[in-house]
């Protein structure tokens, strides 16, 4: 069970590092495009701040396999643990397997459906990610897809990792892990509302208090 950060920005990574608790990173050009800063540079820096079993996930851009596996050799010779992010697209797909095939770690985004991920596995993912967010603005159950997919890759013993991402709020991160994804992706935001709890901040507002009381 693994918590992996949904962002781009290198100062709440390291802020949230600190806990011991961030497993990896996932970024995408909308997350980039808001630290409005170099992606290698960025890359680099997030990379550097987690060991060689941590996984950095960086998007290549572009319309043909070839030119996305330029790009992931770019990406990947920055640090081992960048995981090369495609999407689930005709070409996406080939680079996953090329890219594989040379051991290099790939995440397949975009994740909407049952043979999506089954087409991504068969490419050799390391990870796909389902965007359960986005799934719930169209009507799609996130949550059953991530139950169905992990059901037929137990069933086919494949070791493609679920991913869940596009987190909105603390119930999506509880029902992806229940429903078998391996990791969740989280935005900072959510992140903090998953430690926080009106009952904890009641009862050490009573402990402090009655503390202070005995050592008056
Ligand atoms: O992990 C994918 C994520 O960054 C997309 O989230 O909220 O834009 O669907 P969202």
């Amino acid at each position: 069970m693994k918590i992996f950060l949904d962002t781009s920005d290198v100062n709440i990574i390291r802020k949230y590092c600190e806990t011991g608790l961030i497993d990896g990173v996932t970024t995408n050009p909308t997350l980039m495009k808001q630290v409005g800063r170099n992606p290698v540079e960025v890359v680099s820096e997030i990379s550097s701040l987690f060991n060689s079993d941590a996984s950095i996930s960086v998007e290549v851009v572009a319309d043909s396999a070839k030119d996305m596996i330029i790009q992931a050799k770019q990406y990947h010779s920055i640090n081992k643990n960048v995981t090369i992010k495609v999407p689930c697209t005709y070409e996406g797909l080939k680079a996953c397997k090329k890219l594989s095939n040379r051991d290099i770690k790939v995440n397949v985004t975009l994740i909407f459906s049952f043979n999506q991920s089954i087409l991504a596995a068969k490419a050799g993912a390391t990870y796909i990610s389902p965007f359960i967010g986005r799934c719930e603005d169209n009507d799609i159950n996130g949550i059953d897809l991530i139950s169905s997919i992990r059901k037929v890759f137990n069933l086919n013993n494949i070791s493609t990792k679920i991913l869940a991402a596009s987190i909105r709020n603390i119930d999506h991160i509880s029902e992806s892990f229940k429903a078998g994804a391996d990791i969740v992706t989280i935005p900072p935001k959510v992140f903090e509302e998953m430690y926080k709890h009106s009952l904890t901040d009641q009862g050490l507002e009573q402990f402090n208090k009655d503390w202070k009381e005995l050592n008056k």
